[in-house]
């Protein structure tokens, strides 16, 4: 039998070139050796606060953005989380087994909340948990994730270990998937600080749906390190290393093969080769986001074709934890 993958996206509606390289291009990938569950987050996304129209909107827009790259819906299981009821019940059961000295280690709480962390939700608190469930629901293997969901999943490899010491067998402990380059894309505007969606300015990421006018004008006016050198190196020069690695992962190329190429050229010849690769590397994905989203009900035919599929797993994998911890009154022995 192929081993499991799971992996979700939040659904902002906008998904940038960071997504792409270290997450989304590797959902792609696995779907050729793995059975493959990709989720778009909604129940995450009410971590914080959002238009009721507008988060059912981007839930499809986000939904198209995976099929234009390239998640396939014959192979795989595409599906809005909070479609499946399971995940939050599954979340209650891990609330009840995890510290809350454990939730306040997780840095990415620590950077959402800000300073306000007695005004933020404890939805938000809770993320890391809710992520969890996602993943253990189904006895996933391997999870692909962005640099920064490591210690998620850290978190989510010792809930299942305490889980299997107490009750027995129950979860798997499952790996993260993360690529060697692309993990953790830093912004344009600001090479010190990932990239985001949320960020203040849009010159801060590429989104898959950059017209080329727009790619263009945000690789010129990156930021970029002192001297005019291409080479890479990322304590001196992190400005350049990001826009390497951005270059070398989209068109195929090391690093070593771009550096000779922009040789002597400065960072005016290579930004243009970068632009220009960039715009090459994202039309044809813009193209089928445009297809897609233009597709109302074939969109939500998928996500609900998927969530069936999804909760045909999860309900017997749910009864058999609950039964584990003698919830509820079933009696496990006729059935
Ligand atoms: P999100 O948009 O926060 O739902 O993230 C979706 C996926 O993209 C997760 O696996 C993240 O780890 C990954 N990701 C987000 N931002 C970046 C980034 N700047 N570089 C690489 N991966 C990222
Ligand atoms: N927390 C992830 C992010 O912000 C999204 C996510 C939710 C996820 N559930 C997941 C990723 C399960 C992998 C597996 O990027």
């Amino acid at each position: 039998m192929k081993k499991l993958v799971f992996s979700g996206i939040q659904p902002s509606g906008i998904v940038h070139i960071g997504n792409y390289l270290g997450a989304l291009r590797g959902w792609v990938a696995l779907q050729e050796t793995h059975e493959c569950l990709y989720s778009i987050v909604d129940l995450h996304a009410i971590t914080v606060a959002q238009r009721p129209d507008e988060l059912r909107a981007q839930i499809r827009q986000t939904a198209a953005l995976c099929l234009a790259v390239g998640v396939d819906p014959a192979r795989s299981i595409l599906f809005a989380q909070s479609d499946v009821s399971e995940h939050a019940e599954l979340a209650w059961i891990l609330n009840c087994h995890t510290y809350m000295g454990e939730l306040r280690r997780m840095t990415q709480f620590k950077d959402k909340a800000g300073k306000d962390q007695e005004g933020s939700s404890v939805g938000l608190f809770d993320y890391p948990i809710l992520m969890a469930s996602d993943i253990l629901l189904y006895g996933t293997h391997a999870v692909p994730v962005g640099d920064d969901q490591r210690q998620h999943l850290e978190l989510t490899r010792e809930i299942a270990r305490r889980f299997n010491n107490l009750y027995g067998d129950i979860f798997v402990v499952p790996e993260a998937i993360v690529p060697k380059a692309g993990a953790r894309v830093m912004g344009l505007d600001d090479p010190s600080k990932k990239m985001s969606k949320s960020a203040a300015s849009a010159a801060n990421y590429i989104a898959l749906s950059d017209c080329d006018e727009a790619i263009r004008k945000k690789i010129k006016a990156a930021v970029t390190d002192s001297g005019h050198d291409i080479v890479y190196d990322e304590a001196h020069k992190p400005a350049l290393a990001n826009l390497l690695t951005i270059y070398s992962l989209t068109v195929s190329k090391t690093i070593k093969e771009l550096e000779v190429q922009y040789q002597g050229q400065g960072y005016a010849g290579f930004k243009q080769g970068l632009g220009g690769a960039l715009c090459d590397f994202i039309r044809p994905i813009r193209e089928r986001l445009e297809d897609w989203a233009a597709r109302r009900d074939d969109l939500e035919r998928i996500l609900q074709e998927g969530a069936e599929r999804a909760r045909a797993l999860a309900r017997p994998r749910l009864q058999t934890i609950k039964d584990k911890l003698g919830l509820g009154v079933r009696n496990t022995e006729k059935v």
